[in-house]
């Protein structure tokens, strides 16, 4: 091997402790879902795009459907540097030390995607990732998957109709609350453990945008679904702060260009994968989809909307104003 050749060997090796023997840097992204959500097919888009910017400097191993670690030890694992990449929800970064994130948990605060997008983009994305950099966490971006819809073994028109259900929850205090309101029982799990829990009877019931229902055949297991669309889920794509800053400026330079255009692709995917999801929940004919009518829906506005004054000292009231008064 050339002198030169080791020598960038060695370098990438003190920068990451990650590159292989071939003097590649390496980049393990982890993540929960199906390989055929929206986040799972623009993990494997930043790949294709990021290993062709570097000319295979950079070699990224994607890892779905908790194949390395479930939710709670993903983030331990960015942290400490056993993986480099994830796009954890937005909703499990509170465990993180992060709880201004529950932001995007408030129910019924976002009216659009667009909105969201605009929220994100701007200044209060910028201020939630600035709360990352004392955790050893870079946020790069924020990624789509849609608004949630609720499922369980009884059909639910009223908020009144989730009274003792018990609810699998992601890791937020507000989803929390917001089940409590609901007079139901949540129960924080970790996804990858939802459909057996659902087909046990651990749990009777959960909330998610129809894409991850679908591919990890909740259907099978859930008798209802009702479009309420009471909330978003959403992630935030963020490396290892160390890894992050020990790479080389120009490669720095071409996987942010490769997250931009993830990004885009990833945000133009969301909702359609969303809207096939529930057009195969429907043929499927296991779930029956009810779509809550405009006064029910102002019901459960009535009973979740509180949770904004609730969440005003945790999440920040600069943050929810912002929110309230972005409208697209
Ligand atoms: C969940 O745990 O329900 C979701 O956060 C999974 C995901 O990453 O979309």
């Amino acid at each position: 091997m050339k002198l030169r050749t080791i020598a960038i060997c060695v370098l990438a090796l003190g920068i990451s402790g990650v590159a292989n023997a071939a003097g590649e840097i390496i980049i393990k992204f982890s993540h929960v879902v199906a390989p055929d959500t929206p986040k799972g097919q623009a993990a494997e888009r930043f790949k294709q795009v990021a290993e062709k910017l570097t000319r295979g400097r950079v070699k990224v191993e994607v890892y779905p459907n908790s194949q390395l670690y479930k939710d709670r030890e993903e983030i331990e694992a960015l942290q400490s540097g056993a993986v480099q990449m994830l796009a954890p929800s937005l909703s499990k970064f509170g465990p993180m030390g992060a709880p201004e994130f529950q932001l995007f948990d408030l129910p019924f605060l976002f009216p659009n995607q667009e909105t969201l997008h605009r929220v994100m983009d701007g200044e209060a994305g910028k201020k939630l990732f600035a709360k990352l950099d004392t955790k050893g966490v870079t946020g790069l971006t924020f990624w789509d998957n849609g608004f949630k819809q609720m499922s369980s073994n009884k059909p639910m028109h009223a908020p009144t109709d989730l009274n003792g259900l018990k609810m699998r929850i992601q890791s937020s205090k507000v989803l929390n609350a917001q089940m409590k309101a609901l007079g139901a029982n949540p129960q924080v799990m970790a996804f990858s453990e939802v459909y057996t829990a659902l087909q046990q009877g651990v749990v009777d019931g959960t909330e998610n945008p129809v894409s991850n229902f679908y591919t990890q055949k909740m259907h099978e297991v859930q008798k209802h679904m009702t479009i309420s669309n009471h909330g978003y889920l959403g992630y935030a794509v963020i490396v290892n702060k160390t890894f992050w800053d020990g790479l080389p400026a120009d490669v720095r330079t071409s996987l942010n260009q490769a997250m931009k255009e993830a990004t885009v692709y990833e945000r133009d995917i969301a909702q359609k994968d969303n809207d096939d999801a529930l057009a195969r929940v429907i043929a499927a004919k296991t779930t029956t989809v009810y779509t809550l009518t405009p006064t029910e829906r102002a019901e459960w506005q009535k009973t979740l909307l509180p949770l904004q004054k609730e969440f005003e000292t945790i999440i920040g009231a600069d943050l929810i104003k912002i929110a309230n008064t972005t409208a697209a």
